[in-house]
């Protein structure tokens, strides 16, 4: 359980550190460093990437939302590539995409697509972005839902194992947040960063996470 808790060290801004404080703070495992990849066989698993995940990694609407990888963090991208292998997170298409995945190759691609800055794909209703704005800025405290922005960051570029929610898709963020329980955190045996999300995906209405996607979806 504690060791899943370790990137909180040294953010002194989130009030909700306090809850998980008593595991904060023992040695952060370092990863190896992966070998290189050769171009020639990188190229290729990055133009597959992106048949789904779009030209630019700026996601699609498909019959199902496919995420804007583009600008997204490394750590992030990597755990969550894991977690649809160890099936932490439950998803038809990842499991299949990723579990074929070298070590080596996964840290390549988190990397390529973490360069890229393509412009949000927007087209969300703009009728409730300044609601939205509020919401993530600060939260909703009658709710118990703490501010968006003491995790995401202020400009919603995410950080380490904080994810980037800037210029994501709408609809996938109201997928993610609406299935929670559904789709993440689903071996029960292996808790993982989701847990964090759970109360605050839980506590939003319909309604208010409509609000903060259609929000982030134009935010550059
Ligand atoms: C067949 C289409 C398809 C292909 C090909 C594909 N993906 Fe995905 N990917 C998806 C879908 C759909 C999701 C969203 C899953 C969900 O809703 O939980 C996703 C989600 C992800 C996520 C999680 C993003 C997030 O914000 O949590 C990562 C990381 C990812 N894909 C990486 C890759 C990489 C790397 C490749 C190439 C090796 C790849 N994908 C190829 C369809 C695809
Ligand atoms: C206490 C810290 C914290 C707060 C506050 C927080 N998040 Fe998160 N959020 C996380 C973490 C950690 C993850 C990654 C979960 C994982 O690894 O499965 C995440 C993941 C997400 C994802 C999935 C992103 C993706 O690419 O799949 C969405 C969407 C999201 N958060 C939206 C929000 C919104 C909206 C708010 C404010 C209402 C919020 N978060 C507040 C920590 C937080």
């Amino acid at each position: 359980m504690g060791q899943y808790m370790n990137f909180w060290c040294g953010r002194t801004a989130v009030a909700v550190a306090v809850i998980i404080a008593a595991t904060c703070c023992s040695a952060q495992a370092v990863e190896p460093t992966a070998k290189a990849v050769p171009e020639k066989e990188l190229q290729p698993k990055i133009a597959y990437c992106k048949t789904c995940h779009g030209q630019s990694g700026q996601g699609y609407r498909g019959a199902t939302p496919i995420p804007r990888l583009a600008g997204q963090q490394v750590e992030y991208f990597e755990n969550q590539t894991k977690a649809f292998v160890e099936r932490r997170r439950e998803n038809k298409f990842m499991y299949n995409v990723a579990h074929v995945l070298s070590p080596a190759m996964l840290t390549a691609l988190a990397k390529h697509f973490s360069t890229l800055n393509p412009k949000p794909l927007g087209g969300a209703s703009r009728d409730h972005i300044s609601e939205g704005k509020t919401i993530y800025d600060e939260g909703l405290p009658k709710s118990d839902v703490p501010a968006c922005a003491a995790c995401h960051g202020a400009d919603a570029k995410g950080n380490g194992l904080f994810p980037r929610l800037a210029g994501q898709l709408n609809e996938y963020i109201v997928k993610n947040l609406t299935n929670w329980d559904k789709e993440r955190g689903q071996d029960r045996k292996n808790p993982d960063n989701s847990a964090i999300m759970q109360p605050i995906a839980h506590n939003l209405t319909p309604a208010q996470i409509a609000a903060v996607a259609a929000y982030l979806n134009y935010l550059e």
